[in-house]
């Protein structure tokens, strides 16, 4: 399988990616990373791993319609089975989710659909929460409201703060992400059965 990983920042999702792809866990080809920011860390990451990378300026476009255009051209263009998302931190306009869906695939740091949105590790542990987690799933226009595919959990220990949080998901993000691909590839699990289990699975 083709994919085009989209990300904005250090890229550690996108890297775990490329390891699965790399030992053959994976059997699927990064062919583009596109990220939205000059400084994201994950550009290195393509270039240590000879993937070709395209930047793609938000700050450069007139609005997001004309963004958006630019990022579905340059996805098309590498005709890709799955559009992973890793750390992009833009909304799409729905037209955009729209063209690729069924296809586009992101992952959240939280047990959707529990705190969508921003800082979920301080909601979770300002709620008392006794367990936190992380959820992939495919993309719809409403923001982190998609059809769950895999959801991975851990518990919240008395002494977390937001950073130990934050890392530990990402241990979690690292395991389920690679999983939930290898699930895609094989067609274990697609849009439609994603809409309609009852809950998803958890690892
Ligand atoms: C992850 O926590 C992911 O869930 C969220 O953004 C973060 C990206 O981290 N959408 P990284 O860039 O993959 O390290």
């Amino acid at each position: 399988s083709r994919l085009v990983v989209l990300a904005s920042g250090n890229g550690s999702n996108f890297q775990a990616i490329i390891d699965a792809c790399e030992t053959g866990r994976l059997d699927a080809e990064i062919v583009l990373l596109v990220v939205n920011r000059p400084d994201a860390y994950a550009l290195e990451r393509a270039a240590s791993h000879g993937i070709p990378s395209r930047l793609i300026d938000h700050k450069t476009y007139a609005d997001r319609e004309a963004f958006d255009a630019a990022m579905a051209e340059a996805i098309d263009e590498a005709r890709p089975d799955w559009i992973i998302m890793a750390g992009f931190m833009r909304i799409l306009t729905d037209g955009f989710v729209e063209h690729f869906r069924g296809k586009l695939i992101n992952i959240h740091p939280s047990l959707l659909p529990k705190y969508p949105g921003m800082n979920t590790h301080a909601r979770a542990l300002e709620a008392g929460d006794l367990k936190h987690g992380a959820t992939v799933h495919f993309v719809t226009p409403t923001v982190d409201a998609g059809p769950p595919i895999v959801q991975g959990r851990l518990e919240i220990l008395d002494n977390d703060d937001v950073e130990s949080l934050k890392q530990r998901i990402h241990g979690v993000e690292h395991r389920i992400y690679p999983l939930a691909i290898d699930w895609l590839v094989k067609g274990k699990i697609d849009f439609d059965g994603a809409a309609t289990q009852t809950s998803p699975a958890v690892v």
